[in-house]
């Protein structure tokens, strides 16, 4: 049994290699465009790399591009709501990153880590915090409770990541959407201060609250307004000033059916408060995520 699955295996590998020989390129090595067929890195352009997405059910090499264009070299200044900021879902959930909690059974959503997702132009961040072991952890859990085998890291790592970045990049401006299991007191509070973030926290009072425009990012850098937080749940945006995500924004569903043309479909909470509390007016494709 085990010795016919090895030369399963030997040929898949043979065959897998044997049409390099005889393969043609669709395109001149190194001028391959996005989407084009390769079997290297070297013959896609400038800025793809040749991978296969198997998320995309995609098995076959192609080239892809792993970095978003920053929207603020096309153009700066405008308001915070005239840009389409890629936003990644479930950020933490990093394939590879190391459990601190024992074996870990839960799902993945990202391959690069959250510096890796900066660099490559993610400008928000949607993180699951939960109280844990004493602190505040990033966890992919059920029931609102954090798991050691569903655990990811302690939030401040990844703060931290983010602070960072802020610190070194003076006119870039980031989000966070929390959903929030912490009901430790002040725990949010205390985790942003600790994590060097409060002194970039963006006021709930400069928040629009019809629908209307945002500040300029150019408002937005001078008063050091550059990081938005924003919270699942609604008590904490009058006791911690952290602004309740669903007074504030519209979300498209998460996952692929949400990145539909035409359709563009809103996630669940979004639309529900969106008719509740008559936020039509916001676009509805403000926010895309990636997953
Ligand atoms: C929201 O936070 C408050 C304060 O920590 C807590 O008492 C409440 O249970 C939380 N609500 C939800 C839905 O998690």
């Amino acid at each position: 049994m085990s010795s016919a699955f090895v030369v399963i295996l030997a040929a898949a590998f043979f065959f897998g290699h044997l049409p390099r020989s005889s393969y043609t390129l669709p395109c001149s090595p190194g001028q391959c465009q996005l989407s084009d067929a390769c079997t290297n890195s070297r013959e896609c352009s400038r800025g793809l790399f040749c991978s296969a997405c198997a998320a995309d059910g995609d098995a076959a090499s192609a080239c892809h591009r792993y970095q978003a264009t920053d929207v603020i070299s096309i153009k700066g200044g405008l308001a915070f709501n005239k840009y389409s900021w890629l936003t990644t879902h479930n950020s933490f959930a990093i394939l590879g990153e190391p459990s601190q909690t024992g074996p870990r059974t839960t799902f993945y959503n990202q391959e690069d880590t959250v510096t890796d997702q900066l660099n490559n132009g993610v400008r928000a961040f949607m993180l699951d915090m939960y109280d844990f072991l004493h602190d505040i952890w990033l966890c992919h859990s059920f029931g609102g409770v954090c798991y050691g085998f569903t655990a990811f890291e302690p939030a401040i790592n990844t703060l931290k990541e983010i602070e960072l970045f802020l610190a070194s990049n003076p006119s870039e401006i980031i989000t966070i959407f929390i959903e929030d299991y912490v009901t430790s007191a002040n725990g949010l509070t205390k985790l942003f201060t600790a994590a060097g973030l409060k002194k970039y926290w963006f006021p709930v009072s400069s928040m629009p609250k019809d629908g209307g425009d945002w500040l300029t990012l150019t408002e937005m850098v001078s008063r050091n307004y550059r990081l938005l937080v924003f919270t699942s749940n609604i008590t904490k945006e009058s006791s911690e000033a952290i602004a309740y995500n669903w007074r504030y924004v519209n979300e498209n569903q998460y996952g692929d059916s949400g990145m539909q043309s035409q359709t563009c479909t809103n996630r669940a909470e979004s639309v529900f408060k969106c008719q509740e509390e008559k936020m039509a007016k916001l676009p509805c494709c403000g926010l895309l995520q990636a997953e």
